[in-house]
């Protein structure tokens, strides 16, 4: 990235491009496997409250020091850091957050690659007419055949890096304006679909009735990092889109905008993926495969069931796109400051993030039992780690940058929130925030 930087084109594509990037496969795919298995209303309730005053609080800070940098990340917090007469040492945070979506990017584009499989077997009209069985041991089969995940894996990496190599603003806004809306209308046919099924009523009982004794310390730090990963908070990944805000524009609200846009579609998504649950009394812990074998199966029973599952899987992919482009980003920017051209760049990082995740490919198959850490294996370590301790940890430091070093006129001036906007800002994210993940990741190391 230059010093002079070109900006989006508009208020609203701002909000449209961090919009993209926070939905994706966290509010669609990771949100209501997580939900299911933290015991469903508590983990929602928490993953609310979190996202309230640790996502948002930390995602102003985020922004924040990249318009103020207008740089990629590192130059902008080694800049920021100069500026504040500080060790410029923390560009190093820059390169933590890079490591971070490396190994978010790596699995990511292995579950975006299983629902582009499922997309082209839905159009295909494979679920109809199949047993619940069936339908399970196929996904199953698909796991277990590295070849074929290899495959979809190898296409998404391809339609990610090629929109990153075309360049921010001429692929991704136009990609964002289009695509956005029709997300949330896709979504809210399938809620309306949902609230005629049997389970409608147990699903929304399970999703918003909390027992708060359910609450543990596991469920408690699910959720604080599945708020980091929806909202695409603590790894200098905002930053980047940061550095292309306009001059005038509030940054508060442009952030409660995109918060509200994607809890919304997490709980959208979540109504509807649960009413099929209860009403083809499934479990709701099934984890990881939760969405790909449960809604085949409810789908295939609907008239026109086939068509709505390939309109599911389509706006999932649609949402993971955009989401990869901004994983990706932050990776590229590195690369080109480093005076590698953006082409280049893309096929640099899109080659390393390919073999890498490929020890999610194979975690399914002949690396299910390498454990790497804690009995996990490879797709259990990269879909937890980055995400439950990176991220925090990410987030925790930025918002220190920004709320205790940065210098307050300058903070002030890129949040754009007015003086008292701008102390009630710091005051959250200096006396709640950065406590409260403190306390969480303390408890959780202990
Ligand atoms: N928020 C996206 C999702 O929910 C994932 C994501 C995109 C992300 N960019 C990020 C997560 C940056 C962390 C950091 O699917």
């Amino acid at each position: 990235m230059s010093e002079t930087l070109e900006r989006w084109g508009s208020r609203r594509a701002f909000i449209l491009a961090v919009t993209g990037a926070a939905v994706g496969l966290g509010n669609i795919w990771r949100f209501p496997y997580m939900t299911g298995e933290n015991g469903g209303a508590v983990f929602l309730l928490l993953y609310v409250v979190f996202v309230l005053i640790l996502g948002l609080p930390i995602m102003m800070a985020e922004i924040l020091v990249g318009r103020a940098g207008r740089r990629g990340p590192m130059h902008a917090l080694a800049h920021l850091a100069r500026q504040a007469g500080v060790s410029p040492h923390w560009r190093w945070l820059g390169l933590f957050g890079a490591v971070t979506v490396f190994f978010i990017l790596s699995f990511y584009s292995v579950v975006s690659g299983w629902s582009i499989e499922y997309l082209i077997e839905s159009v295909n009209g494979n679920f109809s007419g199949r047993t619940p069985d069936e339908i399970g041991a196929s996904f199953d089969a698909f796991l277990a055949d590295p070849l074929r995940m290899t495959f979809n894996h190898t296409l998404f990496i391809l339609l990610t890096m090629s929109v990153v190599a075309a360049g921010i603003s001429g692929g991704l806004e136009r990609l964002n304006n289009l695509l956005m809306p029709l997300l949330y209308i896709l979504l809210v046919v399938l809620v309306g679909y949902a609230v005629t099924t049997d389970g409608f009523g147990t699903a929304m009982a399970w999703l918003f009735t909390p027992d708060l004794e359910a609450i543990t310390l596991s469920v408690v730090l699910n959720a604080m990092g599945h708020a980091f990963f929806t909202l695409a908070v603590g790894a200098c990944a905002l930053m980047a889109y940061g550095a292309y805000m306009p001059d005038h524009q509030s940054l508060p609200r442009a952030v409660a905008a995109v918060a509200v846009l994607d809890v919304a579609v997490a709980l959208l998504a979540g109504i509807a993926i649960f009413s099929v649950v209860f009403s083809q009394g499934m479990d709701p812990a099934e984890g990881p495969g939760l969405m790909f074998v449960t809604l085949p199966i409810a789908f295939s029973d609907l008239p026109g069931g086939p068509l709505w599952l390939g309109v599911f899987f389509l706006l999932l992919l649609l949402a993971t796109w955009t989401s990869s482009i901004n994983l990706a980003e932050p990776l590229v920017a590195i690369c080109t400051d480093a005076g590698l051209k953006r082409g280049k760049a893309a096929a640099l990082i899109g080659s390393l993030v390919w073999l890498v995740g490929l020890l999610s490919v194979f975690s399914f198959s002949s690396l299910s039992e390498v454990k790497w850490l804690a009995g996990m294996n490879f797709f259990e370590l990269v879909t937890t780690v980055p995400l439950e301790f990176f991220l925090p940890i990410g987030g925790l430091l930025i918002a220190i940058f920004a709320a205790w070093i940065m210098p307050a006129s300058t903070a002030m001036r890129s949040l754009d929130a007015g003086p008292g906007g701008f102390r009630l800002w710091r005051g959250l994210v200096r006396y709640v925030s950065i406590p409260l993940v403190v306390i969480v990741l303390l408890s959780a190391l202990w």
